[in-house]
């Protein structure tokens, strides 16, 4: 079997290497020739744990190749992904040229039959979109190949990607022919060893089903960022709340956990374009709105904690910043909170000293020459008035808190993970603020 993955972001390239695990024969097409040059090379330019050594397993089998040519990429495979980027536009309704610009390459190209699956999340009614785009080329050739669409969404979460495609709570695919179904069962089934299901259904639902996995998986954090808020106000700790709710296998313990805010190149944009696309079939999802609103919110959280220790003017004042990611194990720092963060603490005339311990290249694209780059998290701390705890990477644990304790000008922590423990912030004299717990 050969399949073609069009888009070598972040889920074209995990998709294409895990397909190629299995033992097929992968070809991964993007336009940018220096991104597939590299590629080729067995060089990844995304931080994804475990990506760099199963690609250069499987370029050394043979098994996946790149190209930047959608002809040659296309040519005797079975089955087409796209999985090209759907950015925002202005009004936060996914933009969808990239997608459709290769659905029409797909039509002018396609030799024989194809499944030309849409992996990358589009709104409810794209894959008909590519029908009508791939349609229309063919008959400016006058010609008449038969092909299937199909919509698979993605469920991967950037730093646990591969095992996430290997191992899947479920796949879900949408499909409108037996034809496509039987390909599409085919491929998956090295990944249902866990028992876990493949999931078939109509286009539409398909498409539905990964706006509404994302927005409720929000809608939780957003809903905990608020009990935790009020945790606060009434003297309770959101911590045990969170376990005491979320032993309730109807709630589950899986993302209540409380903090600065989500971010992340997916729920935020997700989120708001499923509340779009409510909007245009005249539907307020007003439970999203308030996610939405909520977790604008709170990305403020630990800043209008400093401004409440500190009182607004904080010229003279140095923070130190553990954590510029959106999340731990990845360099990711699309709707990160720290930059809300860090915005702030610079407009109140702070100054910021960073450390993140992947995503500091990144982070000097946004953050060009407003913050001091740390070397380390002790870096960090040097002649800060506060650290702030924004990504809660494991290394940022069990540190040294009397090197620390010299370090910095005043004993103070801001955590927006609740990775410390109050008590133990106590015996050792900081002054120790979190989300949702008493201080
Ligand atoms: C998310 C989904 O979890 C994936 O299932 C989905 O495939 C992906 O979006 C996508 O649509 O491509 P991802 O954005 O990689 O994955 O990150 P998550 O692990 O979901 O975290 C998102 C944000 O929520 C992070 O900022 C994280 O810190 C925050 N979060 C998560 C919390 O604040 N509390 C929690 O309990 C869990």
């Amino acid at each position: 079997m050969k399949i073609t993955v069009v888009g070598t972001g972040y889920v074209g390239l995990v998709s294409g290497t895990c397909f190629a695990e299995t033992g097929i024969d992968v070809t991964c097409v993007d336009i940018d020739k220096k991104k597939v040059d590299m590629l080729l090379n067995g060089e990844v330019p995304i931080y994804e744990p475990g990506l760099d050594a199963l690609l250069a397993r499987n370029l050394e089998k043979g098994r996946i190749t790149f190209t930047t040519s959608l002809a040659k990429g296309i040519k005797d495979s079975d089955a087409v992904f796209i999985a090209v980027g759907t950015p925002p536009d202005e009004d936060g309704s996914a933009d969808l040229k990239y997608v459709l610009g290769v659905a029409r390459e797909i039509g002018r190209h396609m030799e024989d039959y194809k499944v030309i699956i849409t992996k990358s999340t589009v709104p409810v009614g794209t894959s008909f979109k590519v029908k009508a785009a791939v349609q229309e080329e063919l008959a400016k050739r006058k010609v008449d190949i038969p092909f299937d669409v199909a919509s698979n969404p993605e469920f991967l979460k950037e730093g646990s990607a591969i095992d996430d495609f290997l191992k899947p709570d479920r796949i879900v695919v949408g499909v409108e022919s037996e034809r496509a179904e039987k390909t599409l069962k085919r491929l998956y089934k090295p990944f249902l060893m866990n028992g876990h299901p493949l999931l078939f259904m109509d286009i539409f639902s398909s498409e539905m089903t990964k706006y509404a996995a994302n927005s409720m998986l929000a809608t939780k954090i957003s809903f905990m960022n608020d009990i935790a808020n009020l945790c606060e106000l009434v003297g309770a700790n959101v911590d045990l709340v969170r376990k005491g709710i979320g032993s309730d296998a109807r709630i589950g313990n899986k993302f209540i956990y409380p903090g600065t805010g989500y971010g992340g190149s997916c729920f935020p944009k997700d989120v708001q374009a499923l509340v779009r696309t409510a909007d245009e079939y005249g539907h307020s999802l007003d439970v999203l709105k308030a996610v939405e609103s909520v977790n604008y919110r709170q990305k403020s959280k630990l800043v209008e904690k400093i401004k409440a220790h500190f009182g607004e003017n904080l010229k003279g004042k140095q923070f130190g910043i553990w954590g510029l990611a959106f999340k731990p194990k990845t360099d990711d720092m699309r709707e990160a909170p720290s930059l809300v963060i860090i915005e702030q603490l610079l407009a109140m005339g702070a100054q910021v000293r960073v450390y993140d311990p992947v995503a500091m290249e990144e982070a000097k694209h946004t953050l060009k020459d407003t913050v001091v780059y740390a070397k380390d998290e002790y870096d960090a701390c040097i002649e800060v008035d506060a650290m702030l705890l924004v990504t809660e990477w494991s290394e940022f644990r069990m540190p040294n808190f009397r090197i620390l304790d010299k370090l910095m000008n005043n004993k103070l922590i801001f955590d927006g993970r609740n990775v410390y423990d109050p008590e133990e912030m106590k015996d050792l004299e900081y002054t120790y603020y979190s989300i949702g717990r008493e201080t």
